[in-house]
């Protein structure tokens, strides 16, 4: 939907599929390290028609997504304004526009801490789910406990049943998300794993490949072993010293260790917190996941 220029000449309209490019040149160009053309294309494809760019003279000075999950909750994201044309509301008139598209549904994203301020002065509020951070290491250390020595079996996704996948998801997630998780796990040269403990799913996560070296989220997994069994796999997955990222939360156990394990080769790229505008749904096993989706589509 076009809405009337404003003072400043620029124009907020819906994306299209033929902006995708120019949307990932700018995200390239923002240095967001844990996202790629292929994740761009596939959180345009989920989140349909709520894509929204910010434009004049024919050049995209900004975009914003949100995506209605669902009729009660929405997931805004990917927000950057060209830092050449920062200041001039270009943010704000994108927030306003997809705020007007997630109606009155609860919203729930990541802010990077610098720019919590802002959300803060829109009405959201930081959620009690706490602190996200995304962090960028060398998987070398991931110990698997003792007791771990069998009863536990790594399956591609496709080999397991889809319902039950989906069931363990929403154990996690609360909100089935089955169309998300389609696209998902179908973006080129991503790999999804899927880890049982006697024929029950006890874990699963995704690793896909981006500029500065591999993504893994999400990665959720109930118990220390099969976390670590899950990593293990993944480091193997790729070549040797490959940097991966993780979008980790700071309640995750098994992400603390992780960075224990592996200090010698970690950076935090940057801190955020988990916001929200009306109460997300609870998350009672925030503790058990070790990587989200991504920042900028959330899906919490
Ligand atoms: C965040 C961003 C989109 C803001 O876009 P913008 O067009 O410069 O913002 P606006 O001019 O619309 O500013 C709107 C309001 O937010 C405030 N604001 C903007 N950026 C802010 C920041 N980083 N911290 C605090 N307040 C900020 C402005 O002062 C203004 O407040 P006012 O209404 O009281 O005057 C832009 O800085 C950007 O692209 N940053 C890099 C990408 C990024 O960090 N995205 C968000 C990830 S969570």
């Amino acid at each position: 939907m076009a809405v009337p220029k404003n003072e400043n000449c620029f124009k907020i309209r819906q994306a299209t599929s033929d902006d995708v490019e120019e949307i990932w040149k700018i995200v390239k160009q923002e240095g967001w390290a844990s996202c790629s053309f292929q994740v761009t294309r596939a959180v345009i494809e989920i989140a349909e028609d709520g894509w929204f760019v910010a434009e004049q003279d024919g050049e995209i000075l900004g975009f914003v997504m949100g995506y209605n999950i669902n009729e009660t909750t929405s997931f805004p994201g990917f927000l950057i304004v060209k830092p050449e044309h920062r200041g001039k509301y270009i943010g704000k008139a994108l927030l306003n526009e997809v705020g007007s598209y997630m109606g009155d549904r609860r919203i729930s994203f990541v802010a990077i801490l610098q720019v919590e301020p802002m959300y803060v002065k829109l009405g959201n509020t930081r959620s009690p789910r706490g602190g996200v951070n995304l962090y960028s290491l060398q998987l070398r250390n991931m110990p698997i406990p003792q007791e771990a020595k069998v009863d536990y079996e790594l399956k591609d996704y496709i080999e397991v049943d889809w319902k039950d996948l989906l069931d363990y998801d929403t154990s996690f997630h609360i909100i089935p998300r089955e169309r998300v998780l389609n696209v998902w796990f179908e973006i080129p040269e991503s790999k999804t794993k899927v880890i049982q403990q006697n024929g029950k799913i006890v874990g699963y996560g995704t690793i896909k490949p981006v500029p500065s070296g591999h993504v893994i989220g999400p990665l959720y997994a109930d118990t220390t072993a099969a976390c670590m069994i899950l990593l293990n796999y993944f480091a193997t997955a790729i070549p040797a010293n490959s940097k991966v990222l993780f979008t980790m939360p700071t309640a995750s156990e098994d992400g603390k260790r992780l960075l224990e394990y592996n200090k010698d080769t970690l950076i935090v790229v940057w801190k955020g917190v988990f916001m929200e505008k009306k109460q997300a749904p609870s998350f009672s096993k925030l503790h058990k996941v070790v990587a989200i989706f991504d920042s900028a589509i959330c899906f919490l």
